[in-house]
């Protein structure tokens, strides 16, 4: 197989799973004459309608840009799309754009006839790494993020590499921060893979981000297959968004790019670990600042506060914190590092420890 096109398999038994392809000109090459829908971002639509097979003909069921797909009116407004062009439980829907649209659009798979097969088809770095991949789907409400969704695995998964030749410089950077994060939990080899390819991948070269994508995916493929409800290990994906999600929140959802955060939560959670005296690996907080730079991207909470000139304050962070750290018990408990490839969950954190971090 060519350098600049692999395949993962993500396994889940009982014949469950996700045939995952990642390369060039993917998209052109499906054939799908049994797809009966498209559902697709409508910025995606508008930037990339050529290159949508012909196959594909009507019915394609837009979806606002972004985050403003994963509310409950579009759901509801896609499913009745579904059932208007008339699909049966055999047909498959394909759903391309985004983190967003492939949450909404496998939602709508989750729930249209009680479930039907969908094909993710990712158009960001960011979901091709972590959104199309696992199967969780969601739409938010007025009271958070995600809160009400399913566990839906698409059975495909084609993360066709020629979408990200017109993302701009700032969501390839957020999924080179989701990947810093993923390659903290896969351990060496990954992390190396971006430290000695930084460059290339920033220039959008296609060999170097078809691997970083083929490894960043077999990671989570891994982690997913090892408990794919998350009733435990798989918590180690939130490595570094609970400050990430709280940064976000202080500065309003969609003002700061969701890997951007993660790559400044990297930092925090580090910081954390070295508070907490569980680091075992004492040159990882410089290794990993120093990849985070590499790649313009923010090594903790205080670059992230200068590179975006916001207000995101102590206080702020940790009120915000309070809505995400949450229903469980209490207790103040999050994943963090102690080396590459040990990452854990569930490690309890004094208040004291968490204010440094955040101050
Ligand atoms: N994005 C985290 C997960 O899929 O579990």
């Amino acid at each position: 197989m060519s350098p600049e096109r692999q395949v993962v398999e993500l396994e889940l038994g009982h014949g469950r799973g996700s045939r995952i392809e990642i390369g060039r000109g993917l998209l052109g090459e499906l054939d799908l004459p049994d797809a009966a829908a498209l559902i697709v971002d409508g910025q995606v639509l508008a930037l990339h309608s050529e290159r949508l097979p012909p196959s594909w003909g009507p019915p394609r069921i837009g979806l606002p840009a972004g985050e403003d797909a994963k509310r409950w009116g579009v759901l509801g407004s896609t499913l009745e799309a579904l059932a208007e062009a008339g699909l049966d439980r055999g047909d498959r829907i394909a759903v391309v754009g985004g983190g967003a649209a492939c949450d909404l659009g496998g939602l709508a798979a989750a729930l249209y006839l009680r479930g039907v097969s969908w094909i993710a088809c990712p158009t960001t770095l960011l979901a091709m790494i972590d959104a199309s991949v696992g199967g969780k789907t969601a739409v938010d409400l007025g009271q958070g993020k995600n809160l009400a969704g399913a566990f839906w695995q698409p059975g495909q998964v084609l993360a066709d590499i020629d979408f990200l030749a017109t993302l701009p410089p700032e969501e390839l950077r957020s999924g080179l921060g989701e990947a810093t994060k993923t390659a903290m939990i896969a351990g060496g080899p990954l992390f190396q893979l971006l430290e000695s390819g930084a460059q290339a991948l920033l220039a959008g070269d296609p060999a170097a981000t078809t691997a970083l994508i083929a490894e960043c995916v077999r990671t989570k493929s891994e982690v997913v297959a090892s408990d794919e409800f998350e009733s435990g290990g798989r918590a180690v994906l939130n490595l570094g968004h609970t400050f990430a999600h709280a940064a976000e929140r202080v500065a309003g959802f969609g003002r700061l790019p969701h890997g951007v955060c993660v790559a400044a939560g990297l930092g925090a959670a580090l910081e954390l670990a070295g508070h907490l005296w569980i680091l075992e690996d004492a040159d990882l907080p410089g290794r990993t600042a120093r990849l985070a730079r590499e790649l313009g991207l923010p090594a903790g909470l205080r670059e992230l506060r200068e590179m975006s000139g916001l207000d995101l304050n102590a206080e702020a962070l940790r009120a915000a914190m309070g809505q995400d750290k949450k229903r469980r018990g209490g207790g103040l408990r999050f994943v963090l590092p102690r080396g590459l490839g040990r990452v854990e969950h569930g490690i309890e954190v004094d208040e004291r420890s968490l204010a440094q971090v955040l101050a």
